[in-house]
């Protein structure tokens, strides 16, 4: 049967640095307040020049790089994103020029913080029925650019970063993308959306969140979606070596943890240096822990996100 295998990852990072005593200067809020209510010390935030499309291709060609693959080996490009460079034509066509192909297919998707594992859904689907053989897949986002730096509730949380996969159909058993769910669900809109777009208003907006209502649908919907997406394959939580999620919060992860028993160890996390970049945040904090060896070839993953929409997902995945 033909699987979905995991053949390189790569991340990028912009190089400013804002840290939560820069925003003590500009917002009422302390470092203290952010590290204890989310774990975050800093964001990264892209220059002025610096595009979403920028963030990706450097996060491709580390990607391509780790995989030793061609550019020209690529046949399908998905870029996850809700800052893309313009309301049209996607980010995706935009990272195919400059990566430079002309040939394959590229499209975004729209699913805010669960991009990338809407992604993952989408690239095993293609990979699977033949439609592509060697997807690059990036979650990359400019959050900075849709944040109203003067509300204290929503702009210290968030920053700007990409992260990219290329996965490629193979042969190889019980290797690659075992099973993925993806779910939303539209009711709760109010509690996270940003307050402009092309046909409302003209505009692009900013991000409006209440937050502590998120915060309870998320280590809810994102503990029950990890014990079926592990279950869906005949597994339990307790067989899954290393827990990739999104890093919206250090307490929504430690929430989960405790929800489902984990080990604290277990949990990847990067919410401290990275705070949360949507859509490149789980592929991010999974690049990390590849680099620094502590997820090693043959180890079982399961990833996770929830954001906007709501929308929530999760992957189980042999590396
Ligand atoms: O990726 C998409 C998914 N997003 C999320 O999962 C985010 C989920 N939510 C959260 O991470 C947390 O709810 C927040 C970090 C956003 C907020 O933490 P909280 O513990 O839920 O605090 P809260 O919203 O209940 O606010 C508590 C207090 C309020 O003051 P009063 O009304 O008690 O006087 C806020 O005004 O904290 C105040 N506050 C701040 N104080 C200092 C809110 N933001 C700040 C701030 N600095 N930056």
């Amino acid at each position: 049967m033909t699987q979905s295998v995991l053949k390189g990852i790569g991340s990028y990072l912009p190089k400013k640095i804002l840290t939560n005593n820069e925003l003590e200067a500009t917002i009422d809020t302390t470092d203290v307040w952010i590290r204890e209510r989310t774990g975050i010390a800093q964001r990264h935030i892209a220059a002025q020049n610096e595009y979403t499309s920028d963030l990706a291709v450097v996060a491709a060609k580390n990607a391509l790089q780790d995989a030793n693959m061609s550019i020209q080996d690529i046949d399908l490009i998905i870029v996850a994103t809700t800052t893309p460079d313009y309301t049209f034509p996607s980010t995706a066509t935009i990272v195919q020029k400059k990566l430079g192909i002309k040939h394959g297919a590229a499209f975004d998707i729209q699913a805010v913080c669960s991009g990338f594992i809407y992604g993952m859904s989408v690239a095993d689907s293609m990979l699977k029925s033949g439609a592509a053989r060697n997807v690059l897949l990036i979650g990359a986002e400019t959050f900075s650019r849709i944040l109203d730096w003067s509300d204290r509730s929503t702009c210290v949380l968030f920053g700007d970063g990409a992260g990219a996969v290329i996965l490629s159909s193979d042969d190889m058993k019980e290797s690659g993308i075992l099973n993925t769910l993806i779910r939303s669900n539209g009711e709760h809109r109010e509690l996270l959306y940003v307050d402009g777009g092309a046909s409302r208003s003209e505009n692009v907006g900013k991000l409006r969140m209440i937050g502590n209502q998120v915060f309870r649908h998320a280590v809810k919907d994102i503990a029950a979606i990890m014990e079926e997406c592990a279950e869906g394959y005949g597994l339990s939580i307790a067989d899954i070596d290393w827990f990739v999620p999104h890093q919206a919060n250090q307490r929504i992860l430690n929430g989960v943890a405790k929800r489902l028993n984990l080990d604290k160890e277990q949990v990847i996390s990067t919410v401290a240096s990275h705070a949360n970049t949507s859509a490149a945040s789980v592929p991010l904090a999974m690049d990390s822990a590849i680099k620094d060896k502590r997820i090693k070839r043959g180890d079982l993953i399961m990833l996770e996100a929830f954001g906007g929409g709501f929308t929530w997902g999760a992957s189980l995945l042999r590396y």
